[in-house]
């Protein structure tokens, strides 16, 4: 999805998007943010902002912080929101184009990694390695596809209890939007979109491309009850995730 489809967003981003800044969501940044040693004498940085849901939290307990995004009507709410804090700027640019050299310590980017083509995530994956200090450290959410599979199986396991495998697997397939997703890239297409989750061991082998080292990886996970799910809902089972990553340079 490219900027302007963004920027059209803004109105009713709630509506739209799925978020591990809002709700019940078991989101493992905090604690790795809490984690980070004399972090008032470190810059970090956003990419993809959004709204900006960090900037107070990183506003507070870092020295200085560098926010973006490509929409700049995301760059304008993100703004009107946060620039008053003396010690952020927010600016529009491209995670694609980003030009940094050994500029952060800490560096996040919060579900903004969704482009299908995997040269641009490649290229953005260096571009991060490129743009953070020796040693320094790379928080990602990215949207897991495990996830798919998982709510997968359970909407197969629902359907066998009642009717035989065949019809069981078709109305699982048909009810899991089966043919929105290609397991083969990882991309789901809606309406003219198409968006990018990740295999894990596919972030694993990415990371190492782009020169990351020490590259651990946790869940995201969000409650049932969402549109997460599509409204096919388990609450009697662990809840579907993003993939929380860490590595360093
Ligand atoms: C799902 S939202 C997440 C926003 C924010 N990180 C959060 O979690 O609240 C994805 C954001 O990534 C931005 N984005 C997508 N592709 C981008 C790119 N190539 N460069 C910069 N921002 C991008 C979009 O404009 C959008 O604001």
């Amino acid at each position: 999805m490219e900027a302007d489809r963004w920027d059209k967003l803004v109105a009713h981003y709630h509506d739209e998007i799925v978020s591990p800044f809002y709700g019940k969501v078991e989101n493992p940044l905090y604690d790795a943010l809490k984690a980070i040693p004399d972090k008032k004498e470190k810059e970090v940085a956003e990419f993809g902002c959004g709204l900006f849901y960090l900037g107070e939290t990183l506003s507070n307990s870092f020295k200085k912080v560098h926010a973006s995004d490509f929409s700049a009507e995301m760059v304008k709410k993100a703004k009107e929101k946060h620039s008053h804090r003396r010690n952020v700027e927010i600016i529009q640019e491209d995670i694609r184009k980003i030009p940094y050299h050994k500029k952060f310590k800490v560096l996040i980017c919060v579900n903004a990694l969704l482009m299908p083509s995997l040269k641009d995530v490649m290229l953005s994956l260096k571009n991060f390695h490129r743009a953070l200090k020796p040693s320094g450290q790379c928080l990602l959410i990215l949207p897991s596809m495990e996830s798919i599979l998982y709510h997968c199986l359970l909407l197969y396991e629902r359907e066998l209890k009642e009717k035989d495998e065949a019809t069981a697997l078709r109305i699982a397939k048909r009810r899991a939007e089966r043919t929105k997703y290609d397991f083969f890239t990882g991309h789901f297409t809606e309406d003219g979109d198409t968006q990018k989750f990740f295999y894990k061991h596919e972030i694993e082998h990415l990371m190492k491309r782009a020169g990351f080292t020490n590259v651990e990886i946790k869940k995201v996970i969000y409650p049932w009850g969402n549109d997460i799910s599509g409204f096919e809902d388990f609450p009697a089972e662990e809840g579907l995730w993003d993939w929380f990553v860490e590595a360093r340079k």
